[in-house]
């Protein structure tokens, strides 16, 4: 049987390369026919390589008998069905921690291009229109109030961030940190209302499903600007396109959306939102890092050692 690794993700440019000495790399994006192209391969298919928009639902790892390990080339695991892996004893992996501090650096900037007109800002310039006076103003940040959802680790370094812009910081999540400087906020609802930047960095999934609704929107209120930068899942888009329309919210920094790379087109016109295509890990660096743990994980499944990053079902 040729062990053959089923890349629904090509990674990094230079990623999948790491593999080809161990593994027959099926790269599903290469294929004319991915459906065929998988059943042909389907008893030699021993990992999947993952990522974000790439569903590895129960179909798919049932179709595999001899399916080891998923190994997620993203920390969010909310495309993986867990539970079937884990009735398979199938492996599944991810990549924390390399990408915390990039992924915590562009929530800072959707906050500060929301606060501060930045992307307009630079349009004001290029398109001439400073010529006919200043620019309407922005927000500040320091001394305002910065609500975040999920103080797990890429949360609490947008904590530390937040901080360094003298912002006061309160978080919300299923329980209490002990060990950090924040304030706790059992109520969401709460917290909405007393932010002014309502940041998302929970995970995704049906736990955190449409977390933030009407009701949290309408708290954060015509002061506040939601920044997501978990996952679309996250928020009611429907609610939240209605709040920026009506203008009850200040505005938005989002990265992420449902059914991504379909962004709603009502937001392009809007200037009170800041849009970006989902970049929260994507540096050259980071990268790297990510593909590098893809890979390490395989091997070490395959050479009989424990996984790096494991990811519990
Ligand atoms: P993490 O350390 O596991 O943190 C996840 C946080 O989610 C935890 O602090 C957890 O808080 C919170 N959470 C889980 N269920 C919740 C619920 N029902 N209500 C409120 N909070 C809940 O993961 P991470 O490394 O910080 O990554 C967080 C997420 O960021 C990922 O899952 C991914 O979706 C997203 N992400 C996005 C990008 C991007 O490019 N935009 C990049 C990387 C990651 P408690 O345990 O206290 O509840
Ligand atoms: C990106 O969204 C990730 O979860 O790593």
């Amino acid at each position: 049987m040729a062990k053959t690794i089923l890349a629904l993700n090509n990674l990094h440019p230079l990623g999948l390369d790491g593999l080809e000495d161990g593994f027959t790399v099926l790269r599903l994006g290469r294929e004319h026919d991915p459906e065929n192209a998988i059943q042909a391969h389907q008893n030699d298919i021993v990992g999947i390589v993952a990522s974000v928009g790439n569903t590895v639902s129960a179909k798919l790892i049932e179709a595999l008998p001899n399916l080891e390990i998923i190994s997620n080339f993203a920390v969010g695991v909310d495309n993986i069905d867990l539970a079937a892996a884990d009735r398979r004893g199938v492996v599944v992996t991810n990549t924390p921690d390399v990408l915390t501090t990039d992924t915590a650096d562009i929530a800072l900037s959707l906050i500060l291009c929301a606060a501060r007109r930045i992307v307009e800002a630079d349009a004001y310039v290029r398109v001439g229109k400073w010529h006919g006076g200043a620019m309407r103003l922005g927000t500040s940040l320091s001394g305002k109030t910065c609500g975040i959802v999920g103080l797990g680790r890429i949360g609490q370094a947008i904590a530390a961030r937040a901080a360094a812009f003298d912002m006061r910081i309160l978080y919300h999540g299923r329980t209490a940190k002990t060990h950090v400087p924040y304030e706790f906020c059992s109520s969401l609802h709460d917290m909405a209302a007393q932010s002014d930047f309502l940041v998302l960095a929970c995970a995704g999934g049906a736990e955190t499903k449409h977390l933030v609704d009407e009701g949290i929107l309408e708290a954060l209120g015509e002061k506040g600007y939601l920044i997501n930068i978990a996952r679309g899942s996250v928020v009611d888009q429907d609610a939240l396109l209605i709040a920026l329309q009506n203008k009850s919210l200040a505005g938005a920094g989002l990265d992420v959306y449902d059914n991504e790379p379909n962004v709603p087109e009502s937001l392009f016109s809007m200037d009170n939102v800041v849009l970006l295509p989902h970049i929260g890990s994507a540096t050259m660096e980071t990268r790297r890092k990510m593909a590098q743990l893809v890979i390490d994980n395989i091997k070490a499944h395959f050479n009989g050692d424990p996984v790096k990053t494991p990811v519990a079902a």
